[in-house]
């Protein structure tokens, strides 16, 4: 008998510009595993009923991107200690009329860094943002043991709240984490900035100001978070140095993760990129 076909899809608003059913048919080729993956444009407020929806039809599995992981985080039955503490769910599971919750994105960034060579052991590195992007990936970087890790955002007393939540889990991991007003820090310097914001999705200027890139170490790396067009945060720290990287590496390794959750394999990564780019 053949095998029932897993249904997956990715749930977000905008969603139309989602390469996660490429990316997942990709996976899925090199093990020979038959799957149908959708997007499908939900909001806050259809969120719930949307999942009940999928439930319903059969669905095995979703992901769930921007702005809705917290709205995930918060219907699941269960959740995995990542996605309890980073309150961000990304990978849904349909299991025994219960909802599994897990996060990926951290690790999808941490692997993307040890992909480009990018070691963050005792290292320091610039946080900006201390929304729901940010808060779902400093899980992963301070198990990857940085020196420290120093949060910077436009509302600064979100950086402060941020700095409180995380402060004993770092403590347990021997990682400084602390504040930053970059308008009134000086003598600071950075083996690694990650832009976390949202920023690019409506504004043309980059959220630490062009000065900021002076404080990165020789061979300091900048890392935003989104992919597609080149950010104005990337555009000015082009002006610094040229290890500048865009979030699609991120967005392919936390596949990967959310992959193997499902079906239990571990996808080869590294030429998904370039498929991507000739599809
Ligand atoms: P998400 O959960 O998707 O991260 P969020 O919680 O609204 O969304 O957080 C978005 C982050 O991007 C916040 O850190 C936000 O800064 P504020 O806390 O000051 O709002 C940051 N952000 C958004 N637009 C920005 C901009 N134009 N310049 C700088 N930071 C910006």
């Amino acid at each position: 008998m053949k095998n029932k076909i897993k249904k997956f899809a990715v749930l977000g608003h905008p969603i139309s510009h989602s390469l996660s059913p490429q990316i997942h048919s990709l996976f899925a080729k090199e093990f020979s595993i038959d799957l149908e993956y959708q997007k499908f444009d939900v909001n806050q407020d259809n969120f719930l009923e949307n999942i009940k929806r999928l439930e319903g039809e059969g669905y095995d599995g979703l992901n769930i991107t921007l702005p809705l992981k917290n709205n995930a985080f918060q219907i699941c039955d269960e959740v995995s200690e990542r996605a309890s503490l980073c309150k961000s769910v990304n990978t849904i599971i349909f299991s025994d009329n219960k909802i599994f919750g897990d996060s990926t994105d951290g690790k999808g960034l941490v692997s993307d860094l040890k992909n480009k060579n990018i070691n963050i052991k005792n290292k320091s590195i610039l946080l900006v943002g201390a929304g729901g992007a940010a808060n779902a990936v400093i899980y992963d970087l301070v198990q990857g043991k940085p020196k420290q890790i120093l949060l910077s955002n436009r509302t600064f007393i979100k950086a402060i709240e941020m700095k409180d939540y995380w402060e004993k889990f770092s403590d347990k991991h021997k990682v400084i984490i602390k504040p930053i007003d970059l308008k009134y820090s000086h003598k600071i310097n950075f083996d690694l900035i990650i832009n976390a914001t949202s920023s690019s999705i409506t504004s043309n200027d980059s959220p630490v100001t062009a000065d900021i890139f002076n404080f990165l170490n020789i061979k300091g790396v900048c890392y935003d978070m989104m992919y597609g067009a080149e950010t104005p945060f990337m555009k000015c720290a082009s002006k610094k140095t040229d290890a500048v990287y865009n979030g699609l590496g991120m967005l392919i390794e936390q596949a990967a993760v959310s992959f193997n959750i499902w079906h239990q394999v571990k996808p080869t990564t590294i030429k998904v990129g370039e498929l991507l780019k000739s599809l």
